[in-house]
C-alpha cells in the first residue's frame, strides 16, 4: 500500500553520492543509480554527475527521451519529500 512506500529529503539523497552508493532523483523519484552505472551508454563519469543530487535537468538536457522509469523500475527507492508527487 501507499504507506509502505519510503519518502526522503533531498538531504538524505545528499548522502548518497559515491559510486557504490549513489542515488539520484529525477521527477521526484529517487532511484538507487549504482547497479546501473556499468550499462550507462554515455559512461560512469556523467552518470555520476547527478549522484547524490536531484539530475533531471541533467538528465532532460542529454536525453528527455529515455524512458528512465522503464529502464530504473528496479532501482527505485522512494519519493523525494515535499513533491507534489508524494501526493499520486
Ligand atoms: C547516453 C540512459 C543518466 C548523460 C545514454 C543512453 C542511454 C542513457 C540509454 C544512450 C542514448 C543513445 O544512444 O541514444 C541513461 C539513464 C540514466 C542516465 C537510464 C539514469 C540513470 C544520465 C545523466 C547524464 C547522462 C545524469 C548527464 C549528466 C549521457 C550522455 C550520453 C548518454 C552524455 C551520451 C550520448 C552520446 O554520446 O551519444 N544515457 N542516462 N545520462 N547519457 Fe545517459
Amino acid at each position: 500500500g501507499v504507506s509502505e512506500i519510503k519518502k526522503y529529503t533531498i538531504d538524505e539523497v545528499n548522502h548518497h553520492k559515491t559510486k557504490d552508493d549513489a542515488w539520484t532523483v529525477f521527477n521526484g523519484k529517487i532511484y538507487n543509480i549504482t547497479p546501473y552505472i556499468k550499462f550507462h551508454p554515455g559512461g560512469e563519469k556523467e552518470l555520476m554527475r547527478s549522484a547524490g543530487k536531484d539530475g533531471t535537468k541533467l538528465f532532460m538536457s542529454t536525453h528527455s527521451w529515455i524512458n528512465y522509469e522503464f529502464m530504473l523500475e528496479k532501482c527505485f527507492v522512494g519519493f523525494l519529500a515535499g513533491e507534489q508527487r508524494n501526493l499520486l
